[in-house]
Parts: C-alpha cells; sequence; structure tokens
C-alpha cells in the first residue's frame, strides 16, 4: 500500500476568491494548496474588463499571507456586450488567461451573463484565433428544463452547435456532472476539455437530502445521480488529458448557506488536494493523481508545469465542522470527518 505520494504541486484551474473580507478569509486556504488558480469573475459587479481584471488580481496578492507562492490567473466575464477588441487586447497583455461564459441567471451572480450565444459570436470568433480559452458554466436555465437536465440539455441545444461552427475554438467545459458530459469531451478533439470538482466526485444528489435539506452539498450544477458520480470517477482517473483539476471552491458565509434561500456553492479549499487523493486513492490510480492534478491543466493552457513538488502522506486529515475567519463561519465540503490523506 502506498502511504506517502509526491506530485508536482497542483493548479487550480476553476475557484471562486470572491473580494473583500471573504477574499482575505479564504486566500490563503487556495495558496497554501496551489501554485496557480484560474480565477472566477462573478464579483458583483461582475470582472468585465481588463482593467477592473488588474485590479482585482493586486487585491488578491495584497490578501496573500506573506511569501505566498501563488499566481492568480483571470479571467473575463462574458455579457451580451462584450467587446472582441478589449478582452483580445486583456489577453495580449497578460491580463486574462481565459473568458467565462455564464448562460444568464445560471447561478451565482450570472444575472448580467450572455442570453444568447449568437450575441457573442465576434468575441468568440476572436478567440478561436488567438487561442484564448473559452470557460463554459453548461447549463441552460429554460424553466421548462428539470434542473438534472440543464446540462445534457445545454449540450445538445448550446455546445454542439457552438463547436460546429468554432471548432478551433479551447473550450474548458467547466465543473462537469454527467455522463452525457464525459462522452461528449470524450468525442471532441483536443481543443475540449473538463474541469471536476472533488465534490462531484465524492457525492451524489442523494447527499442534500439525507435526513433532511443539507445546505452544505448544495452547488450548481446540482450533483446527479450515482452512476453520473461514477463516469466523473472514471474520467478523471483515466489519465486522459482532456480532464484536470478544478475546484470550484465557492464559499458563503454559513448564514447564507443555511437559510430558506440558501447560496449554491461548496467551500473545498481548505482540503482539496486531500479529497481528490481520496479519490484517486479509492479508485487505485494515485499514480494518475500528478497528470490530473498538475499537468493536464497547464498543458492545455499552453502554461509550464510547475517546478516545486508536494508530498501527501497517509496519515488523515481531520476536518473542523467550521471554520472561523473574520467576521464570519465557513462550513468546509467534508466537515466533521475524516479524509485519508494529509499534506506534508
Ligand atoms: O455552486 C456554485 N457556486 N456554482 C456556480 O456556478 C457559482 C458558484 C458561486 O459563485 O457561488
Ligand atoms: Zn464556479
Amino acid at each position: 500500500m502506498t502511504d506517502t505520494i509526491t506530485i508536482r504541486r497542483p493548479d487550480d484551474w476553476h475557484v471562486h476568491l470572491r473580494d473583500g473580507a471573504m477574499l482575505e478569509a479564504v486566500a490563503a486556504f487556495t495558496a497554501r494548496q496551489f501554485a496557480r488558480a484560474i480565477v472566477m469573475p462573478n464579483l458583483s459587479p461582475p470582472v468585465t474588463s481588463a482593467a477592473s481584471a488588474a485590479d482585482y488580481r493586486q487585491r488578491i496578492m495584497a490578501a496573500l499571507p506573506d511569501g505566498s507562492d501563488f499566481t492568480p490567473l483571470m479571467t473575463c466575464y462574458l455579457t451580451d456586450t462584450a467587446d472582441a477588441g478589449d478582452i483580445a487586447a486583456g489577453h495580449a497583455d497578460g491580463i486574462f488567461t481565459a473568458a467565462k461564459l455564464y448562460p444568464a441567471n445560471a447561478t451565482t451572480n450570472s444575472a448580467h451573463g450572455v442570453t444568447d450565444v449568437a450575441h457573442i459570436m465576434p468575441v468568440l470568433e476572436r478567440m478561436q484565433d488567438i487561442g484564448m480559452p473559452l470557460l463554459v458554466h453548461g447549463e441552460v436555465t429554460d424553466g421548462d428544463i428539470d434542473i438534472f437536465d440543464r446540462e445534457a440539455v445545454f449540450i445538445e441545444r448550446v455546445l454542439e452547435k457552438l463547436i460546429g461552427a468554432l471548432p478551433d475554438l479551447k473550450i474548458v467545459f467547466e465543473h462537469i456532472t454527467t455522463e452525457q458530459a464525459v462522452q461528449f469531451v470524450d468525442s471532441c478533439g483536443p481543443n475540449v476539455a473538463a474541469t471536476i470538482t472533488p465534490h462531484h466526485l465524492h457525492i451524489n444528489r442523494n447527499a442534500m437530502f439525507a435526513g433532511g435539506i443539507r445546505p452544505h452539498a448544495y452547488c450548481l450544477p446540482v450533483a446527479k445521480r450515482e452512476r453520473h458520480r461514477l463516469a466523473l470517477r472514471k474520467a478523471a482517473t483515466s489519465g486522459s488529458a482532456k480532464y484536470f483539476l478544478g475546484t470550484d471552491s465557492a464559499p458563503h458565509e454559513i448564514h447564507a448557506k443555511e437559510s430558506a434561500c440558501g447560496c449554491a456553492g461548496i467551500f473545498n479549499a481548505p482540503y482539496a488536494l486531500e479529497s481528490y487523493a481520496t479519490v484517486f486513492d479509492e479508485e487505485g490510480a494515485l499514480d494518475r493523481l500528478e497528470m490530473f492534478a498538475s499537468e493536464h491543466g497547464p498543458q492545455f493552457y499552453g502554461l509550464p508545469l510547475n517546478e516545486a513538488s508536494v508530498t501527501l502522506e497517509r496519515t488523515g486529515s481531520a476536518v473542523p465542522a467550521n471554520i472561523e475567519v473574520v467576521g464570519s463561519t465557513l462550513v468546509p465540503f467534508h466537515a466533521g470527518s475524516k479524509l485519508e490523506w494529509r499534506i506534508i
């Protein structure tokens, strides 16, 4: 039995670092685990210009503990009126690594998102030309579509057409949750990849209703049936370069989660790597953790691999029931339980 494992330092290809006091509270958790992270732009107001992204990057750097070795990679929030020239210039200047498509009203702070992909075709054409990745929250928002079907319907109604129109656009299908998404990503060329969260590898939709309503298991896209979780586990541990680590760590204060209308989002940053390592171990695939966590992401984004390394040991991590941060309480993923692995 393997009791320690050393891998290249990983990156998080999808995280919500927030702003203000919450940013101050959570930045250190991500920086402790990851060398780089793709930072989501769904602030209020959203990060839609290179200037606002540069300012936000400064605030993130200022929120890091002294001595952190962490690089935030910034993203542009696409709106119906997104300007191809601005976005391309921000990319050329090294401010924007990628741009994020939120279908309008799909999730937290997405009210300014795109109402119809047709509106942003000139932007997407430009992104294809310059090799700038499009990050996709893949859910339709139509009220007649069951929430558990939103991702699968998005593939049929939006993604297939988009890829047909722009076959060379680099696309990351973010936080996939279904076997349909795995099949779709597998069927595409190497310019289409996907991130997978730790929570979608650990829980199925029963977790939201285990003995009562469980707001800390609620996120978007919502967890699906067991067969989907198993398909995600297979994809993540397959060794395919199309799949890489993206936590989608999305902190909300405890009162915003435990509410009559609780916010979507799971805060997994504090033990994310331990959580993934547990899955890879359970699947007999610890030898593939490094590819998923530290190689496939940079290869897709065309960035160098990290040189530093991190060692995990099988001594276990006791995850606290909650984490007190300045002025508020956060409930981490796996709260109150023990994970098999620990970062040394
Ligand atoms: O669960 C989620 N929380 N999904 C998202 O897409 C957004 C995120 C957030 O920002 O809270
Ligand atoms: Zn997200």
